[in-house]
């Protein structure tokens, strides 16, 4: 019998445009392994190991509403309208984590050859959603506050582009977070240009000062936006669920997408969500807990960075999310950094797949504090440092020699 080919199928165009996720490739190389690893975005798990999940009835076994339960959509909701946000269970759709919100509002929006406006670094599985679409990606440097509002308005004028995608609250990877003035002027400008927003925030309750201002969408006044949320990182990631909210004239569109991506979330899942946070006291509660826990590791991690880094990068203090963003002194071959912490039981994440390939990268470190004990943090960044010392070492002997 003659074996297939495996080249035989005639593949659609976009998927030569399809990228894998570098992180996921370096998580499953640590899978199993006694790794110290800086390199994902995972919440603790120590966090919920007693953790009791409520009892699923019958009842949630049945196929259930593209859309969503309802219980959760109003508690989702109305959370999004205390943070100003015209949010109501009527324009809020369930979706099955923040990541297909993404990635039905690409659908949504792009073609090949669409201009796309997004930060620079912007989350690595948002450039790959909106790669595979094929939108032509422009990107805007983040300095602290957030991406510069003139910069935007002179970018749109040039491009056209019909929409925006940020994450202006805790970013993943630089852990930014965008000031209210910023904010504010940042939906003039959208305003101005009638530019979609697509706003991603799944770090917004994970924060160790003050809460983050509110949403840009929530400033809005007639621009168009979609805003997407998550109970990734405050429940358990494994039920796969988030949200989108959106303006009125998008959702019908948004849930005949979802309809046919996967007919609705995951109908159990949505039932543990909803009676999770049923509860405003307990849910405010819960999160409390979560980012004194959070705080401390943000703290060790930035002890161990001030002891081991301080020669050879520069970073800011995060004040809320699960990453510092290190811009080293010295440009090196992370890569070849990444392979001989590995070696040494350590990963963490260039920064460079966070970049489209268009822009300048420098050369950066994510580094995620939220999954590794305290206890480890030192000994990881101190692998970590000795690696990058040898290879800035290492490069700076062939230049002298060259
Ligand atoms: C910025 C950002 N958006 C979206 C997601 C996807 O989250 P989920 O699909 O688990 O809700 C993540 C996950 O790390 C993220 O960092």
């Amino acid at each position: 019998m003659k074996t297939p080919s495996t080249t035989s199928a005639r593949l659609a165009g976009r998927i030569k445009h399809l990228t894998g996720s570098v992180a996921r490739d370096i998580l499953s190389r640590t899978q199993d392994k006694e790794i110290i690893s800086f390199a994902g975005g995972l919440p603790d798990a120590t966090l919920w190991q007693d953790l009791k999940l409520p009892e699923v009835p019958p009842a949630a076994y049945q196929y259930g509403p593209s859309e969503g339960e309802h219980s959760l959509r109003s508690i989702l909701a109305e959370r999004n309208n205390s943070l100003g946000l015209p949010a109501t269970p009527e324009n809020t759709l369930i979706t099955s984590g923040s990541q297909q919100g993404i990635d039905l509002a690409a659908k949504l929006l792009l073609e090949p050859g669409t201009p796309l406006i997004l930060e620079a670094p912007s989350y690595l599985a948002a450039i790959q959603v909106f790669s595979l679409f094929e939108a032509e990606l422009h990107t805007l440097a983040v300095d602290t506050d957030g991406i510069c509002p003139q910069a935007l308005d002179r970018l749109l004028t040039e491009t056209q582009a019909p929409a925006v995608y940020l994450n202006p609250t805790f970013q993943n990877p630089s852990g930014k977070c965008y000031s209210l003035e910023r904010r504010q002027q940042i939906a003039a400008v959208l305003d101005q240009h009638g530019t979609l927003l697509m706003e991603d925030d799944p770090y917004r309750d994970i924060y160790y000062d003050e809460a983050p201002p509110a949403p840009i969408a929530s400033f809005l006044k007639s621009a168009p936006w979609i805003y997407f949320a998550s109970v990734s990182k405050t429940l358990i990631p494994g039920l796969r669920l988030g949200s989108l909210t959106c303006s009125p004239e998008l959702y019908d569109d948004l849930l005949k997408l979802k309809q046919a991506s996967d007919l609705h979330s995951n109908r159990p899942a949505q039932f543990i969500a909803a009676s999770m946070l049923a509860d405003e006291a307990e849910r405010a509660e819960r999160i409390e807990g979560l980012c004194q826990h959070y705080r401390q590791k943000r703290d060790s991690m930035q002890q161990a960075l001030a002891q081991h880094f301080t020669d050879l990068a520069t970073w800011e203090i995060p004040s809320g999310g699960m990453f510092f963003w290190l811009d080293l002194e010295q440009s090196i071959d992370l890569y070849a950094a990444l392979e001989k912490t590995l070696e040494k039981g350590v990963a963490f994440m260039p920064g460079s797949p966070f970049f489209t390939e268009k822009c300048d990268q420098g050369c950066s470190i994510r580094i995620n504090f939220s999954l590794v004990s305290p206890k480890s943090m030192d000994k990881g960044i101190k692998i970590l440092s000795d690696a990058v010392r040898d290879l800035q070492q290492a490069s700076t002997c062939v230049e002298s020699i060259a």
